[in-house]
């Protein structure tokens, strides 16, 4: 166990490991796990992962569950990074790839966070989880629940997937919904914790999802010979996968792994949501909540990030951009992806290929770059958003 402490992001005040914990008590921000990355790299080697599991406890050594006992797992990660070469060409791209993470259990990149957060819960003796959610972090809590046999209390805007909706009630958790958004979710579930008994699992209220997500910034580099690309475009709800790559980037430089350059970490938003664009395009630190958010792609619709400022930071520091795309052009993406490349992706992953137009439009991209475009999820779960 490397864990030496937790840390929060925003004022630096520690936290003892192996404790159940939320937000800051002193700021209100999110807490961030740190590591004794020197011993971690003891074993922790480029050589020592030709032999691991293919999954993303590959990068045990800096994942923070105590005890292997403790790890829920149902063979999560380590996906396909695929190279994109019609899609590519087309846009008269040679090096353009798409992280498959539809292939994950529960079809969607949020099993990577809640593999982390269950086993954390599991090790810390929790027994009932709470989560607000716009659908695919419902599925993947309400899926390793089950696996560690812990309740899961779901609370999910009534115009979620229907998939997402009934796959909660299939694995046994209890499903609420409600009438509003993602952000009138999590405030009833701030309300009734205390006397229910729950724990909170809300992204980045609870410090270990983020850890789960950081692991695609570790296949990433692992999948690419340990280089990164040129560019990362991520569509971006609560921001959790660009903030735990960001985080993986740091950890792998601090161990030897890479250099000091970083991708231009690109988020993309649907113009029906876009905190993140319109606070970076403002120059604020801090992403005002986005008034009547509404978009098809329900992962996208989070009108406020309690990690606004990680990802804002995040995106300034890798001199990347924030970019805004209609849902209309989303939706026709994820026929073009699919034709092009097999994929039957999640609106959300298909938003990635209408801004990357843009910014090779305008040059922010080169059409000799590498970039790898982030599919989320899997479109099979969004069947009302492709035929209504
Ligand atoms: C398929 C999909 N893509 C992207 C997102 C946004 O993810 P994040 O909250 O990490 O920004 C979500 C969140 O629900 C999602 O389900
Ligand atoms: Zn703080």
């Amino acid at each position: 166990m490397n864990v030496t402490h937790l840390e929060c992001a925003a004022c630096g005040t520690q936290y003892a490991a192996q404790r159940l914990h939320n937000l800051c008590v002193e700021c209100g921000k999110p807490l961030l796990v740190r590591y004794d990355l020197e011993k971690a790299a003891r074993t922790l080697t480029k050589e020592s992962l030709r032999t691991r599991a293919a999954d993303l406890w590959r990068y045990r050594e800096v994942l923070p569950v105590e005890s292997d006992e403790n790890i829920v797992s149902l063979g999560e990660g380590w996906t396909p990074l695929l190279r994109a070469e019609r899609l590519g060409a087309g846009l008269g791209m040679n090096s353009l790839f798409i992280k498959d993470e539809s292939q994950n259990p529960t079809q969607s990149f949020k099993a990577r966070g809640m593999t982390a957060a269950v086993s954390m819960a599991k090790e810390l003796g929790v027994r009932k989880l709470a989560v607000p959610s716009a659908g695919n972090a419902a599925g993947a809590l309400s899926a390793y629940a089950a696996r560690a046999g812990l309740e899961a209390h779901i609370f999910m805007p009534r115009d979620t997937p229907r998939a997402n909706i009934i796959e909660c009630e299939k694995t046994g958790a209890h499903v609420t919904l409600m009438d509003g958004l993602i952000t009138d979710c999590g405030a009833e579930v701030g309300r009734r914790k205390e006397a229910e008994g729950w724990f909170d699992v809300s992204t980045l209220k609870e410090p270990y999802r983020v850890e789960g997500k950081k692991t695609l910034g570790y296949e990433l580099a692992e999948q690419l010979d340990w280089t990164l690309p040129d560019a990362i475009i991520y569509p971006t709800g609560g921001g959790t996968g660009l903030i735990g790559m960001w985080k993986a980037f740091d950890e792998m430089q601090a161990m030897g792994w890479i250099g000091a350059k970083r991708p231009r970490m690109i988020s993309v938003q649907s113009t029906g949501c876009a905190p993140i664009v319109r606070a970076f395009e403002e120059g604020k630190r801090f992403a005002d909540e986005f008034p009547n958010a509404a978009t098809t792609a329900s992962g996208l619709r989070v009108p406020k990030a309690i990690g606004d400022f990680l990802i804002l930071d995040a995106i300034r520091a890798s001199g990347g951009t924030a970019v805004s795309v209609t849902d209309e052009e989303l939706i026709h993406a994820t026929g073009e992806i699919g034709a092009a490349e097999g994929l039957f992706v999640a609106p959300e992953g298909a938003a990635c290929l209408p801004a990357l137009r843009k910014l090779l439009a305008e040059n922010f991209i080169n059409a000799s770059d590498q970039v790898v475009l982030f599919n989320t999820g899997a479109g099979v779960k969004y069947l009302e958003s492709y035929t209504e």
